[in-house]
């Protein structure tokens, strides 16, 4: 599989021998973006362990360099950057190709949105179906301009403004991608900005941003709404950066060691932030066995080591309460549940519906396909689970430029009568370099 080909890559996975192994993940995508971009905000050298070297990132890496930042590997697979400092970000000379990356270009634009530049935003033609009023809005309110292609999505040209106007904001949605917007855009802003958090979302930028050094202040209400205030025009100090594996990552190996008879499989080193640990509970409360050992603080985040060993799995109707933990893994949550004894009802996640794709519409179309039976609804879907038998399987499955279809359903021919064939393999460069290789290494004939 070469992430550079032109031709859609497919690929059948077909019935695995117990998995068995210890492993590491590539590391956190959230927190490999994160880095770069405040690091490329420093005064300073900063130094980046574990960066995930996957396409969304680099494309982060790329835009941070034509701003003027000094961003290099090496040969230990280390990253230096030396940063701007806050404000000093460059007009870079040509329009920014984001690629599939909604990440990079929802935060980027928030740091843009504080800089007197105009920049061009393009991706590819899954970014360019992705909504982007919901960070051109508040942003827009500091003061940017945005010229968006119809429907407020890429390609998109903004201006920023400087000074900015700081903004007390209250999310509308649940998305850690706009409360970072925001927060990237205060930063060069003078004054406080605030942003009110009803529904908690993935906590990486706060942490970062006090490990560089921001005057940011979290306060959690009664009811559990979060209040984040964040001082601008404060200098960043260079940061020792250890990026832990990504829990988002560690889901497709935990659901495959789940699911595949007598398997035992070690994931060390994973992330176990709160805010991102949904699914490992969801597992749990389905009765999978999954042990945590060694838990521990690296830069920052909780670690910790997965050991996951195959279980029968019950049905389950979560409460949509956990979506924000699990936004991700749902797809391969769904291949659990497909593999469960009994229906699984999900609903409350009608976020699914603007993700690299139409996250319900992909999966139940391929759920079908490969044999499971599934209801589609509005906002989730209802699946059937067969009890354990492996799935009839089939496809090709169409993944939509989708890394997290394409492994949820490679996930899903390991336990398969006929095996899962994906149509395109390719948009696992985007998150999870050495994907089919990992499973190779615990045994799976993919
Ligand atoms: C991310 C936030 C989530 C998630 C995405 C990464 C982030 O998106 O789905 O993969 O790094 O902030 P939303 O903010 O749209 O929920």
């Amino acid at each position: 599989m070469t992430a550079s080909s032109d031709q859609p890559t497919p690929m059948t996975f077909t019935a695995a021998p117990p998995l068995a192994g210890v492993i590491t993940v590539p590391g956190d995508k959230s927190i490999s973006h994160r880095a770069l971009m405040l690091s490329a905000l420093a005064v300073g050298e900063s130094r980046i362990e574990g960066l995930l070297e996957g396409e969304d990132v680099l494309a982060t890496a790329a835009a941070m360099r034509a701003m003027g930042a000094a961003i290099q590997r090496d040969d230990d697979g280390i990253w230096h950057v030396h940063g701007v400092g806050v404000g000093g970000l460059l007009q870079p000379p040509t329009a920014l190709d984001m690629g599939n990356s909604g990440t990079s270009t929802r935060l980027l634009m928030g740091l843009i949105a504080s800089h007197a530049i105009t920049v061009t935003f393009t991706g590819d033609a899954s970014l360019s179906k992705r909504p982007m009023a919901r960070v051109t809005d508040p942003l827009s309110r500091m003061g940017a301009s945005f010229a968006a292609s119809p429907g407020e999505r890429l390609p998109l040209t903004m201006r920023g403004l400087c000074p900015a106007i700081p903004l007390d904001y209250r999310l509308p949605v649940a998305s850690a991608q706009v409360k970072s917007a925001i927060l990237l855009a205060g930063l060069n802003a003078p004054g406080v900005t605030r942003i009110v958090e009803p529904i908690p979302t993935r906590d990486h930028s706060e942490r970062m941003l006090k490990g560089f050094g921001a005057e940011l202040d979290v306060e959690i209400e009664s009811d559990g709404t979060r209040i984040i205030t964040l001082r601008g025009e404060v200098e960043l100090q260079p940061l020792s950066i250890m990026v832990p594996g990504d829990p988002s990552s560690a889901a497709f190996p935990m659901v495959a060691a789940l699911l595949v008879p007598g398997s035992r499989v070690t994931i060390t080193n994973v992330g176990l932030n709160a805010t991102r640990a949904g699914l490992i509970e969801l597992l749990r409360a389905m009765g999978g066995d999954i042990l945590i050992e060694n838990p521990r603080e690296v830069g920052g985040e909780p670690v910790g080591d997965l050991i996951v060993s195959a279980s029968s799995l019950k049905g389950i109707e979560p409460d949509s309460a956990l979506a924000p933990s699990m936004i991700d893994e749902y797809p391969v949550a769904f291949i659990a549940a497909a593999l469960a004894e009994g229906r699984s009802v999900f609903r409350g996640l009608e976020e699914l519906r603007v993700k690299e794709s139409d996250r319900i519409a992909t999966m139940a179309e391929g759920l079908r396909a490969i044999g499971v039976a599934v209801e589609e609804l509005e906002d989730g879907i209802v699946i059937e689970g067969s009890g354990g038998k492996p799935l009839t399987g089939g496809g090709p499955i169409a993944t939509r430029l989708d890394h997290r279809i394409a492994m949820s359903f490679a996930i899903a021919g390991l336990i398969s009568a006929n095996g899962v064939t994906i149509d395109d393999m390719r948009p696992v460069a985007t998150s999870f370099p050495g994907f089919t290789a990992l499973l190779r290494a615990l045994g799976a004939p993919a």
